[in-house]
This record gives C-alpha cells, structure tokens and sequence, in this order.
C-alpha cells in the first residue's frame, strides 16, 4: 500500500516560516502586501481567493482584492497592474484564471513586473526559468538573495512536496504528463534543472500508459478524472497527482485513479490534501520573499 504524500505538514511548516517573517519585516514597519484580482464572479476563482485571503490573514499578509465586472476593458486592467506595480505596499500581484476569453491573457499577466509577478507565470518568470536564471531557488540557496523573478507556485509545490518526502529526483526517469503554461511545462524544466530524465506527455501523445510506465516519478497534470489507472503505473513509482475534477455529485477526484494505483504506487498524493495545499503556502513564500528583496535593495 503506497505511503500518503498529504501536503498540508509542509504547507503549515512553510507558513510558519512566513508567518516569522512577515513579523521581522513588520519590526523594520514593513507591512507585507498581496494584490489579488478577479474579472467577474467565476466560482472555483472566488473560492480560491477567499482561501488565499484567509491564509493570508493567517500570516499577517495583507490582501488587496480587486474583482472587476466581467465587461472589463483590457486597457483597464493593464492600468490596474501598471497602478499595482508602482503601489509601494504592494509586493505580490496575482491575476486569477480563467479570464473572458476577450481579454489576452498573456499580456495580463505579462504586465504583471517579474519582481512581483509571484505566481511565476510572467514570460520573463518562466524564461529565466528555462535559461536557468531562478533555479538557485529550487537548491534551497534563496537565503540572502534578491529574487528578480520567482518559481510557479504548484509546480515548485510538487518538487517541495518530493523533498519533504525524500524522494530522490536526480537521475530518475520522471514523466510528466500534461505540458501548460501554468504546471506541466514549468515543472518538466524544475526536474530537468535538478538533473532528472524527462518525458513529458499531452493529448497527442501515444499509447501513454507505455510511457508512463516507465516512471520512477509520475505527475499528471490534465484535469482528465481518473485517467491513470493501475496497470499505466510501474511498480514502486512516486505518483503525484496535480489534477482537480468536480464531479457531478459533487465529489472533487485527481488524475489518477487513487484507490487502484495505491496497491502499485511507492508514494501516491490524494486529491484533495495532496498538492492543493502547497500552491496557497509557496503564493505566501514567493510574495514574503518579493517583500525581503526589495527592502534588502533599500539596504533596510
Ligand atoms: N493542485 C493545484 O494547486 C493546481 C494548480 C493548478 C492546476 N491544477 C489542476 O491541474 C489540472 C491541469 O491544469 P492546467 O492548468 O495544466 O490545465 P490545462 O491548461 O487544461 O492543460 C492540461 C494539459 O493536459 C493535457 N491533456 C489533456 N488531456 C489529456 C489526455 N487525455 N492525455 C494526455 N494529456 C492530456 C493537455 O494536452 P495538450 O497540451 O495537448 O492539450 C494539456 O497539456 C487541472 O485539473 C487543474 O485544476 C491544480
């Protein structure tokens, strides 16, 4: 039966670590902020900035929630991140998915300024990614640096999520299965970073099961519920699962078919408990770092 890899020990480590330096930077009158916005009322985005605003409440993080109507213009909204950018309280702006499809959400996010940009999803973020510019923080050697850009939150949660549970990544065969923006593709460059071999799967791909086999680490990324089932897992891998699915019945299930690849798996993530609690505790992480590198320029 495979270990539970639940996420919420190492989230509640991370925001204590967060919650002890929103106090330092607080004796020195810094007060940490986190910009959240929102284009109209779509439900799983309110639920997750209502649960960003508690953790944040938790951590002495202040929010700044701005919910725009759906008819939002896009020159509105850049000058909301421009206005954001230049706001000294603030240190963190996170624009939430999806956007109406009008609006270019590539250009949204990418007015966010990397050094604030801590959800990490900002072409600058992500290049400095791939040129392997911001990798240092994956190392765990952060301390006392000055973050230009930072890591995405749910694919650098996956690789904290791994270490936490010991699982070695370097020279392993990992396959990660989806390739967006936001979690596949970025975490198929954290693990090429830390010296994995990686394949990395989506829709085209064939006969998947013959490659997702081969995995030592397996993450699956697709919001396809229930798509990886026993006999696609080798015996002895790591699984985790990123995906989230809300099933008619209400019932929130991942990508991988929890209750048959348990009896295969090593190490297996549950949906919810696994992953999920992580992404909100490294938004937390990057937006206090944003805050120490900015008052570390000052010389503060
Ligand atoms: N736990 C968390 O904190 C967290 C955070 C973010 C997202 N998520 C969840 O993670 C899942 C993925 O999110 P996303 O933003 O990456 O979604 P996305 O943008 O829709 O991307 C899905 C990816 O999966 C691939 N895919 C879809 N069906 C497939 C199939 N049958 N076989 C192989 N690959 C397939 C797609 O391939 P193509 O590129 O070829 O279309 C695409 O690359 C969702 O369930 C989302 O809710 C969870």
């Amino acid at each position: 039966m495979a270990v539970r890899m639940q996420g919420k020990g190492l989230a509640e480590e991370i925001k204590q670590a967060v919650r002890q330096a929103t106090q330092e930077l607080g004796a020195h009158g810094v007060s940490v902020g986190l910009a959240v916005l929102q284009v109209g009322e779509n439900p799983a985005s309110s639920q997750y900035r209502n649960a960003i605003k508690r953790a944040c409440a938790k951590v002495g993080i202040q929010p700044y929630e701005h919910v725009f109507p759906p008819q939002v213009s896009l020159n509105e909204l850049l000058n909301a991140i421009r206005a954001l950018n230049a706001d000294e309280r603030v240190h963190g702006v996170l624009v939430l998915f999806p956007l109406p499809q009008r609006l270019d959400a590539r250009r949204v996010v990418n007015a966010i300024a990397p050094e604030k940009d801590v959800d990490g999803l900002g072409a600058i973020s992500i290049g400095r990614l791939a040129a392997e510019e911001s990798t240092y923080q994956l190392f765990g050697t952060s301390q006392g640096r000055a973050a230009r850009s930072f890591l995405p939150c749910t694919p650098f949660g996956v690789i904290r999520l791994l270490e936490h549970y010991r699982v070695p990544i370097r020279g392993r065969h990992v396959v990660v299965v989806g390739k967006s923006l936001a979690v596949g593709r970025p975490l198929s460059l954290m693990f090429l970073a830390r010296e994995a071999t990686v394949s990395v799967c989506h829709r085209e791909t064939q006969n998947l099961g013959a490659i997702t086999r081969q995995a030592d680490i397996l993450c699956v990324a697709t919001g396809v519920s229930h798509l990886i089932r026993a006999p696609m897992v080798k015996p002895g891998a790591v699984v985790v699962d990123i995906g989230i699915s809300i099933l008619p019945d209400g019932t929130v299930t991942g990508d991988v078919h929890y209750q048959e690849v348990q009896e295969v798996a090593s190490m297996l993530t549950p949906v919810p408990g696994g992953v999920g609690p992580v992404t909100i505790a490294m938004l937390l992480e990057n937006t206090v770092r944003s805050a120490q590198s900015r008052e570390l320029l000052k010389g503060v």
